[in-house]
């Protein structure tokens, strides 16, 4: 991409409307790239032609969209990168790691070890390459008020690292609600420029959703909220080459609204963005059971991790 086009060279986007779609957080070529028509026409106040002239013309200057062959998204994969969990078997059940341009859903029920591996994940990015981190910083959307930073420097000092250092790697937000939650992908691509941000965590992507959306009548709002939110999300690891990695409650009995419960609350809708779905299940003690679902490249497997103090283990 030429570094010197910007949204205003786009045909149809006047100052005016370059400062709203800004505004919305559409502030570069590949944003408005990979959006949808609907979503500028809300963003800048324009008819559905000029947001699709305005995509297609985007597309063009970004050079996304249109079809390449095999060998050339072959090579761009090779350009995706693998954060380790700490755990073998769960990064060998992942192919390696949690893979950066993608989505990593973990769902299960309370206590199933969703939020300590979210944690572990945080101190593992900012480790060099080598270490199996990714070298950089995370953003911590947290929804309900589960995030510690005493435990990142339990984890963090069970690696011999530096805590407070580890801590100024990790940036912080609480999503009040599902709106803000929402809102919070646009700031997050913000704090993106300022920091080389490797890592996304939404712990949990679904629990506002679930808990705002009540009753069958609302299901098909709620799944188009949570569908754009998810795509939002999927750009951010996109244009910032970043792991993501997203939690779900599920309960562990069935119930009339959510259905079964080995089944995340998202429904198809999480289920065709996500790109890796990880069951966990409690097992003895500090054993968890994690479940790899619907993968694209991978075979379906099982893996045992544990959970202690020092964090996510074999
Ligand atoms: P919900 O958010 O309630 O849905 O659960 P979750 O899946 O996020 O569970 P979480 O990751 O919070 O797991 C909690 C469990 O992790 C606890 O029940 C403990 O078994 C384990 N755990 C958390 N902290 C520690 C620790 O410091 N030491 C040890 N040994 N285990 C811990
Ligand atoms: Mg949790």
């Amino acid at each position: 991409m030429d570094e010197e086009t910007t949204v205003e060279d786009l045909p149809g986007v006047g100052p005016a409307t370059a400062e709203k779609l800004k505004e919305a957080g559409f502030d570069d070529l590949m944003s408005i790239a990979v959006s949808s028509p609907s979503a500028l026409v809300e963003a800048a106040e324009i008819g559905e032609a000029t947001a699709v002239k305005i995509i297609a013309a985007a597309k063009k200057l970004a050079n996304v969209g249109g079809f390449v062959t095999g060998d050339v998204i072959m090579e761009n994969r090779r350009h995706i990168s693998k954060l380790l969990t700490g755990s073998k078997a769960l990064d060998e059940l992942l192919g390696g790691g949690i893979e950066t341009c993608a989505i990593t859903e973990f769902f299960g029920e309370f206590g199933s070890g969703k939020t300590q591996i979210t944690h572990q994940l945080c101190v593992n990015v900012c480790r060099p390459e080598e270490d199996g981190g990714l070298n950089g910083h995370t953003i911590f959307i947290d929804t309900e008020n589960t995030f510690r930073p005493e435990r990142i420097v339990q984890m963090a000092m069970a690696y011999e690292l530096d805590a407070t250092s580890v801590l100024q790697t990790i940036h912080v937000a609480r999503a009040f609600n599902s709106h803000h939650q929402m809102l919070l992908i646009d700031k997050a691509k913000e704090i993106a420029k300022e920091f080389p941000i490797k890592l996304l965590i939404m712990d949990s992507l679904t629990a506002h959703f679930r808990a705002e959306y009540i009753g069958r009548g609302s299901l098909a709002d709620r799944q188009q909220k949570l569908n754009k939110h998810l795509h939002a999300i999927l750009q951010f690891a996109d244009i910032n080459k970043s792991a993501v990695a997203v939690t779900n409650q599920v309960s562990a009995k069935p119930d009339a609204f959510f259905g079964d419960p080995t089944r995340a609350i998202g429904g198809h809708v999480l289920g065709h963005t996500s790109t890796f779905r990880l069951y966990l299940r409690k097992s003895k003690g500090n054993r968890r059971i994690a479940r790899l679902i619907d993968s694209p490249n991978l075979p379906e497997g099982e893996a045992v991790f544990t959970v202690s103090e020092d964090g996510v283990r074999d």
